[in-house]
């Protein structure tokens, strides 16, 4: 009788164990003793009943988000001092009235691979297969010149078509008509212009490329890291054609030796490698794709040069619009990934202006309005989306990928583009050491279903300090007279008066009870920071 109870105690202790109730991060980073929040959602009709802290006595679970907003509880405090392995326990009462038990992992660390999201500059959307080391230097020397590179933009990264279309797995070489000085000497001369340059380089966790031009990495993790690593290379942006398995064992072996370089990096004293996984969300890496070593990944397809578009062509809200529900995935460490930023392009671009009936446009699509482009900056800041740029940044840009060959006009990307990059309010919201992804707010919003061309999208993140950013963006291309919030509905307390900064103008008031957006004209997106 004892035997047979210890047998359906311990079957029902599994099923306690293994019962998934929360639907949001469960392996969380951050920096010693830097300020810590976690946003505990449970499945649909389960409560987060309780969190057992263990040994980490600097946190506490939060409810005062139950009665606004989306409604959860939220670990917040300080991360421990120490670096280490944490563990918590997350109390979950399911559906069905049984209690479940979820352990979160907390990992703190000096050396994370990307505690604030990653700034830097793409080749794909501008050059496509067109690159060479004259061409990424001339960009690199405009990041530098630009004041890009004192605004954060510090990571070039060399997308598809690097190496040579002839060369296997196995010996994984550059093409040496592109790099006459090889990568290394392509990493020493970025690295000369500034030291601050960090260099990435791309592969695919599959037999080939998404180009079906050079090899994947399946296979020879270890190998490629190794031969990266000796290039002086610091980022890997890590694609998912032509795969052999499942996405996450087709991606987990370049996490494994991303790891193992890490922790040999980290003896050496050497800054971190980054791992930026490009799935395009097919497969839900908010999911898995820490668990696989990453630190950012896409959640969405490629980005278009367009204001709207659609999920599988995604323009600036249409990219948004799929990665609003995932602020629950996102954390120090951990990003969701909207893509290379479209602004600069001004419908000159390559593959990012491949859009239904635009395959290459040699100049027919606009390109962003300045009020898209501000939008477009303003939504990837306020999601904690890795900023990667991908204009021509050159003194005399041309056009090598679109077809449209000739000298482009000098002034291809504007001072106005160069403002908005390098707005230090805006890049403060995304780079805040919180590192949340916005709430969107679908109770204060009036666009309704996504996708939609027309309405107000309305979000919410989360600062250091208990301070707050909130963005209205007007999707359509009528101006709108935007609403009034009573502060509570933004996690605010309607008691206290606040100081409150629009973001792109610099103004700043005081504010208590409510926020006035006033008007908003077409396609514009005001930012407010409220502290
Ligand atoms: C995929 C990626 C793009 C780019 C290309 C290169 O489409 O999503 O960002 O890297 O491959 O071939």
């Amino acid at each position: 009788m004892r035997k047979i109870f210890i047998i359906v105690l311990s079957a029902f202790t599994v099923l306690i164990a293994k019962a998934d109730g929360l639907k949001c991060a469960k392996w969380m980073y951050a920096e010693p003793g830097k300020e810590y929040m976690h946003k505990l959602v449970a499945e649909e009709g389960a409560t987060v009943e309780g969190v057992d802290f263990g040994g980490v006595a600097s946190l506490t679970l939060k409810d005062d988000r139950m009665v606004v907003g989306h409604r959860y509880k939220y670990v917040h405090g300080t991360a421990p001092q120490s670096e280490g392995e944490y563990t918590y326990t997350v109390k979950v009462r399911m559906a069905d009235g049984m209690l479940a038990e979820d352990t979160v992992k907390l990992t703190v660390s000096n050396s994370l691979q990307s505690p604030t999201p990653m700034m830097g500059w793409l080749t794909w959307n501008w050059f496509a297969r067109e690159i060479s080391h004259d061409k990424i230097y001339g960009i690199t020397e405009g990041l530098v010149n630009k004041g890009l590179v004192d605004a954060g933009y510090n990571t070039v990264v060399l997308d598809d078509a690097w190496a040579t279309n002839q060369c296997q797995k196995e010996n994984l070489t550059y093409d040496s008509r592109k790099f006459p000085r090889g990568i290394s000497g392509f990493v020493e001369a970025l690295h000369g212009l500034d030291s601050r340059i960090r260099v990435g380089i791309y592969s695919d966790a599959g037999v080939m490329t998404c180009e079906n031009y050079q090899p994947g990495s399946y296979g020879f993790e270890r190998e490629h890291i190794a031969l990266f690593d000796s290039w002086g290379i610091d980022m890997l942006k890590y694609d998912f054609c032509n795969s052999e398995t499942t996405a996450f064992e087709s991606y987990k072996p370049m996490g494994e030796a991303v790891a193992e370089l890490n922790a040999q990096r980290k003896k050496d004293g050497r800054r971190p490698f980054v791992l930026n996984i490009c799935e395009w969300g097919s497969n839900e890496p908010w999911t898995w794709a820490a668990d696989a070593g990453g630190s950012s990944w896409r959640s969405t397809s490629d980005a278009r040069e367009c204001w709207l578009g659609s999920k599988g062509l995604p323009g600036v809200l249409a990219g948004a619009d799929c990665n609003r529900d995932l602020w629950m995935w996102a954390g120090v460490n951990r990003y969701n990934d909207l893509d290379m930023m479209v602004i600069g392009l001004h419908g000159l671009g390559g593959p990012s202006n491949y859009t239904e009936g635009h395959y290459s446009n040699g100049g027919v699509i606009e390109g962003l309005t300045h009020q898209q482009a501000q939008s477009q900056m303003s939504l990837w800041c306020m999601m904690g989306s890795p900023l990667s740029l991908t204009c021509d940044l050159r003194s005399v840009p041309r056009g090598e990928a679109n077809k449209n060959t000739g000298v482009m006009p000098v002034q291809l990307v504007t001072d106005n583009d160069i403002a908005i990059l390098t707005n230090p309010r805006i890049i403060a919201i995304d780079q805040d050491a919180l590192g949340q992804q916005a709430e969107y707010m679908e109770m204060l919003s009036t666009s309704g279903e996504r996708f939609a061309e027309s309405g107000i999208d309305v979000y919410v993140k989360d600062l250091t300090g208990g301070r707050k950013a909130v963005s209205v963006t007007n999707r359509g291309d009528v101006a709108v007279y935007g609403p009034v919030f009573n502060l509570s509905d933004l996690y605010l307390s309607p008691k206290k008066k606040y100081m409150c900064t629009e973001v792109w103008n610099g103004k700043k008031t005081t504010i208590k009870k409510e926020l006035k957006v006033q008007h908003l004209v077409p396609f514009e997106t005001k930012v407010f920071l409220i502290e």
